[in-house]
């Protein structure tokens, strides 16, 4: 079979057997997949040899590129070793090794950290489950009833499954499964451009953090935790928080005695411009969930960091059933713990955190420009996490309607062009690998300027 009949076939047997994630497959199916072969650092391949940038970092994981030397290597090292063994009633080498290696990146980082304890699962979602049933636990075996609701924030995203759902706050992902999710308080979104409580942000002395501090006040005996995105809330829309926001969310849990679950999953690992996104207002949280790029985009893998405060309440004798029972099969496996240890050596070595600065220099003036555009409402930026908010009418801040899929017809023309984003409805996103180069920067930023422009400004379409 040549090449091109082999292509055809994979096309055609994706659509038949696959079904995709976030993804209407109806739409899905009348159009021809693009299938990725290969990744080369920021950039992928597909079946017939295009290279596009990878402007969204493999859906926010990739932090050094594909294909990187240090961590191919750990990961073949470690799969002449083992490829996997349980940490149910085992340890394993790597496991260890990343746990210390997250204590040292913590500690420099939070001074001083008290989130000294390491519990691993598979993914985003499944971090944010642990911490959620860690919080509740936590309550009970310090003999405090009541305690069974969450706060967490409109326009959150936590994941998929139950739990994360339950605290999400995204009506079109989230609203369907109302019925089988358990009770939270929604405090508002501090989306200063489209404020729910109508205030202006020069002004509102951070009026969104009162309206939690009413929540708290009258519910605080019924809530085990509060789950915050910190810095931004990234899948509700790159909606960022004006200054003093976290550290008011830090106060508040505080002062009413209840656990603060910062979910880094997204914003961990150098994204925002510091390594953890609490460090932005001197924030530690009594839980914090990690994910994503933490094997710097390759396997999956999540931490959910506890206090020792936690971890104590949970030690007991066999029979009193303290025991924090969750896990997964391949929590803790080994290759995605030796990927994560060269991911966070290299953040050292290649000393990004140092080496983004410029990077993200020049993705703020880019959003300064593109803010310029008539159909551009609103930019927002945490390091080089961004979106663009695309508006029907600047004046009004009027959106498009949903069925005009103004994110998925810049995305397409993006893509014609060579680069691969992914919108969230309105705003596009850009979120590059932290390693991409100033050229490559530049022209993830000149394709989705000239897309938005082409599809807003003179109705193009893919
Ligand atoms: C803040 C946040 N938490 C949790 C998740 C869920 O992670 P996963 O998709 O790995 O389950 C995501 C995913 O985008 C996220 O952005």
């Amino acid at each position: 079979m040549g090449i091109r009949e082999e292509n055809r076939r994979l096309e055609e047997l994706d659509k038949k057997y696959i079904w995709h994630p976030f993804t209407q497959m109806k739409e899905w199916r009348e159009e021809t997949p693009v299938i990725i072969s290969e990744g080369r650092g920021c950039f992928i391949k597909d079946i017939y040899g295009r290279w596009y940038l990878d402007g969204v970092s493999s859906l926010w994981v990739n932090i050094f590129g594909h294909r990187k030397k240090e961590i191919d290597e750990a990961i073949k090292d470690q799969i002449d070793k083992i490829a996997h063994s349980t940490l149910l009633g085992l340890s394993n080498v790597p496991a260890v090794k990343l746990a210390e290696k997250l204590m040292q990146v913590l500690n420099s980082s939070f001074i001083p950290s008290s989130l000294a304890k390491v519990f691993y699962s598979d993914n985003g979602s499944t971090a944010v489950e642990v911490g959620l049933k860690m919080a509740f636990q936590y309550w009970k075996h310090k003999s405090v009833d009541g305690r069974n609701a969450f706060v967490s924030l409109k326009n959150g995203y936590h994941g998929d499954t139950i739990g994360a759902v339950s605290v999400g706050g995204v009506d079109i992902f989230h609203e369907v499964f109302g019925p089988l999710l358990f009770k939270t308080y929604k405090a508002p979104s501090p989306y200063c451009y489209r404020c729910e409580l109508e205030r202006k942000c020069s002004d509102c002395g951070l009026a969104c953090l009162g309206e939690m501090d009413k929540i708290l006040y009258a519910h605080s005996g019924e809530i085990a935790g509060l789950i915050i995105e910190p810095m931004i809330q990234a899948a509700g829309g790159m909606i960022t928080s004006p200054p003093g926001y976290l550290k008011g969310v830090r106060e508040l849990c505080s002062k009413y005695n209840i656990l603060m679950i910062a979910d880094e999953v997204a914003t961990g690992f150098g994204r925002t411009g510091k390594m953890f996104a609490c460090e932005h207002e001197q924030v530690v949280p009594d839980i914090m969930c990690l994910s994503k790029g933490i094997t710097g985009g390759y396997m999956p893998l999540a931490v959910t960091l506890a206090t020792d405060d936690i971890y104590n309440a949970f030690l007991g004798e066999f029979q009193e059933l303290k025991t924090f029972f969750h896990g997964h099969s391949y929590t803790g496996n080994s290759l995605a713990c030796a990927a994560a240890v060269a991911c966070l050596e290299l953040f050292d070595k290649e000393r990004v955190l140092e080496n983004i600065r410029e990077k993200i220099a020049i993705l703020g003036r880019w959003l300064q420009e593109i803010l310029g555009r008539p159909h551009v409402g609103d930019v927002r930026q945490a390091g080089l996490m961004a979106g663009v908010e695309l508006v029907r009418d600047k004046k009004t801040k009027e959106p498009y309607d949903r069925a005009d899929k103004m994110g998925w017809k810049v995305a397409c023309r993006a893509r014609d062009n060579g680069v691969f984003i992914r919108p969230l409805g309105n705003v596009i996103v850009i979120m590059p690998p932290l390693s991409i180069s100033g050229q490559n920067l530049g022209k993830l930023l000149d394709v989705t300027a000239s897309a938005i422009m082409d599809v807003t400004e003179k109705g193009g379409s893919s």
